[in-house]
């Protein structure tokens, strides 16, 4: 299955945005270090400790004064177990509708946000399974705990902390979902290595994320905004899945893909139009939803 969709500005609704030489400048110097992890954590937590707050959001873009574009259009319509509340446009893709989560299972989702997903997954889950959200961003754990009380769900709990350290606990849960989280991570192999450490023998992971299918230029690799808009942070598509494969994951594959086109009034807030370019040539991004196994 192959789609694209178009990110023309927020939420999907097309923009003008009128471009001066200053914004681009100013964006310019909201740069980060793509080595630091600490700045980039630091940096997510407050994006979406913001979005948190804001109530809603619309797309990983996540701060006001930088473009917002949302990578999941209609997506959840008609997803049994969907909250409103809980979600908040940040996702890119509907991971639970692939993940063949079964009446009793153990589900981990990953960067749970305000619990969209684990939500969804409860209601395959039922009343004998459990679900666990971790995510780090505190505001993201209160909104999703109120979200699961109100709901009266005593089998979602959410869990603050770091993926690449899981407060879980070894070979204890049966599926991980996650939605467009791990291109936030800034080390890919350790998020991994701890997926497969909580996986049981037989379970299996289902994730969508962003990946890129080329090079990013350094002003988009380099770009506060794009990272904290799951761009920046996407690894190269072959890359991710040899990550994948390391980290002991067998028969990973990519189960759907759209094709993802940000409009040229969004990249050239943070760069120039011949950069803008040679991001096109190299071959843009994608929303990808990949699954792998735990064999042994
Ligand atoms: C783009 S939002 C997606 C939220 C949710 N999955 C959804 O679809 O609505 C990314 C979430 O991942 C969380 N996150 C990012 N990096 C993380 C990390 N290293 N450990 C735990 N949570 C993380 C953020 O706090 C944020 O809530």
């Amino acid at each position: 299955m192959h789609e694209e969709i178009n990110i023309a500005g927020c939420c999907n609704q097309a923009t003008t945005v009128e471009r001066t030489s200053s914004s681009v400048d100013e964006a310019r110097e909201n740069r980060i270090d793509p080595t630091d992890g600490e700045q980039i954590k630091q940096l997510v937590k407050e994006r979406y400790g913001h979005a948190a707050t804001q109530g809603t959001g619309c797309g990983c873009g996540t701060d006001s004064n930088e473009p917002e574009f949302s990578f999941v259009g209609t997506e959840y319509e008609g997803q049994e177990g969907y909250v409103a509340e809980a979600d908040l446009g940040l996702g890119c893709g509907v991971p639970t509708e692939l993940a063949d989560i079964k009446p009793g299972d153990t589900v981990l989702d990953l960067g749970s946000g305000a619990g969209i997903d684990a939500f969804i997954a409860r209601n395959e889950t039922g009343e004998e399974g459990e679900v666990i959200g971790v995510d780090f961003t505190p505001e993201m754990i209160q909104k999703a705990t109120e979200n699961a009380t109100k709901l009266g769900f005593d089998n979602v709990r959410f869990l603050e902390g770091d993926i690449e350290n899981l407060p879980i606990d070894d070979e204890s849960v049966d599926v991980i979902i996650s939605n467009c989280v791990l291109n936030l991570v800034p080390h890919k192999q350790k998020a991994f290595s701890q997926m497969y450490r909580v996986l049981k023998t037989g379970g299996h992971f289902t994730v969508s994320d962003i990946v890129v299918e080329g090079d990013l230029p350094d002003p988009l690799r380099e770009s506060a905004a794009l990272y904290a808009g799951c761009v920046s942070g996407a690894s190269e598509r072959e890359d991710y899945l040899q990550l994948l494969r390391e980290a002991g994951f067998d028969e990973v594959s990519v189960v759907r893909e759209h094709t993802i086109n940000i409009a040229d009034e969004i990249l050239l807030e943070m760069a120039t139009e011949q950069e803008v370019a040679v991001f096109r040539e190299s071959g843009g991004l994608s929303s990808v939803t990949v699954t792998g196994f735990r064999r042994d």
